[in-house]
């Protein structure tokens, strides 16, 4: 029905109004009483197979909803009755911002792709300590994606994360440093060995002040070279952090089949989706290669489906993301790949 009727309709409105009516609808639908139940049993594959320990915590299945799509954690206990056993919320900064000028966000339907230059629009780090506040007994595991604010120059940027990450421990499971994202300017400038480990030790710092520290994982670009993909693996070590999340959207206009004068007219932005695919698995796969499988990852970009969820978990992550899969597959999408993989989970038991 979503593939046929709805998505059709929704694609042939702005995506980013669509993005805020799909927001509001289905806030409303997962208040109403016994609505929630119903779409919990129509959306979700409740398996114990499934069940998944990664970074010292249990997830119920290993599908999140990535980064970027409950920026200010609107609907962050809402995410489980589509099947999600986790999400990630933001990025958020310090400060309020608007991001950049619309219109930000764009489909490109025949490569089943995204481009976005949205630029860290959230209502800041106070409004969401204040949703979370609020949140009740939830199943579903909530990651942070913190950043800094636009305005924030890179030599005060540990400011912005530690004010994140301060703010929100008490109310998350897990944290990520987003330093990749394109759409801040200079952001992946941190991204360069000395800076990035001077930031990730000052937030361990604060983490292992804590009586009990908590996960902290960086997301990387997919556009790293072979050399620094090698010094990430060498600051996780020297860090001590979690894992990684890989990975963002990128930059790379490569192998599109929307014509080359429509993806120039959109212009700047992270492409994200089925284009995305091949780069991302591939960025996983040299990672896990190169530690001999031992450094912990969440695979995220261009997965669209079962088949490649499967090759993301089985070239190393321990679970993975979707936003544009999401948005194309619909709220089908988490329980489609859920199934598949209780399916290759109770195989691979009875071998
Ligand atoms: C994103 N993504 C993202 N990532 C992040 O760390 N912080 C963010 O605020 C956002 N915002 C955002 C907005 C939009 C509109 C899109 C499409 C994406 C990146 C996202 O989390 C993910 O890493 C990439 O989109 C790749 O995965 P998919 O979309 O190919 O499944």
């Amino acid at each position: 029905m979503y593939k046929h009727l709805i998505r059709p309709l929704l694609f042939s409105l702005d995506p980013e109004y669509v993005h805020h009516l799909s927001f509001t609808v289905l806030g409303i639908l997962l208040s109403i009483p016994g609505i929630k139940q119903l779409m919990g049993q129509i959306f979700t594959e409740d398996d114990p197979v499934l069940q998944t320990e990664a970074f010292g915590l249990t997830f119920k299945n290993p599908v999140g909803l990535a980064a970027g799509f409950d920026k200010d954690a609107k609907l962050v206990d809402k995410w489980q009755y589509l099947g999600f056993g986790f999400v990630e919320v933001g990025t958020v900064t310090p400060r309020p911002q608007v991001g950049n000028p619309k219109k930000r966000l764009f489909r490109l339907p025949q490569d089943k792709a995204i481009i976005n230059r949205m630029g860290f629009n959230n209502a800041g780090l106070e409004a969401m300590v204040n949703r979370l506040k609020k949140l009740d007994q939830h199943e579903i595991i909530i990651g942070a994606n913190i950043g800094k604010n636009k305005d924030t120059p890179n030599e005060q940027a540990a400011e912005d994360y530690e004010k994140c990450f301060q703010a929100l421990f008490p109310y998350v499971d897990y944290f990520v440093v987003n330093v990749s994202s394109p759409n801040t300017p200079g952001l992946r400038d941190l991204q360069e060995k000395e800076p990035l480990t001077r930031l990730l030790l000052r937030l361990q710092e604060l983490n292992n002040a804590q009586t009990a520290p908590k996960p902290l994982l960086l997301k990387i670009a997919p556009d790293l070279s072979e050399s620094q993909l090698l010094d990430i693996i060498e600051v996780v070590r020297d860090t001590q952090l979690s894992g990684l999340i890989a990975t963002n959207t990128t930059i790379s206009r490569e192998g599109l089949t929307t014509p080359a004068e429509a993806v120039k007219q959109i212009g700047n932005g992270g492409l994200s989706g089925a284009p995305l695919t091949a780069r991302s698995q591939e960025v996983v796969a040299f990672l896990s290669q190169k530690t001999q499988g031992t450094l912990p990852m969440i695979g995220v970009g261009g997965i669209m489906g079962p088949k490649d969820a499967h090759e993301r978990l089985e070239a190393g992550t321990s679970l993975i993301q979707t936003y544009t899969g999401f948005v194309y597959q619909g709220p089908g999408f988490a329980k489609r790949v859920c199934k598949s993989l209780a399916i290759a989970r109770k195989r691979e038991l009875s071998h």
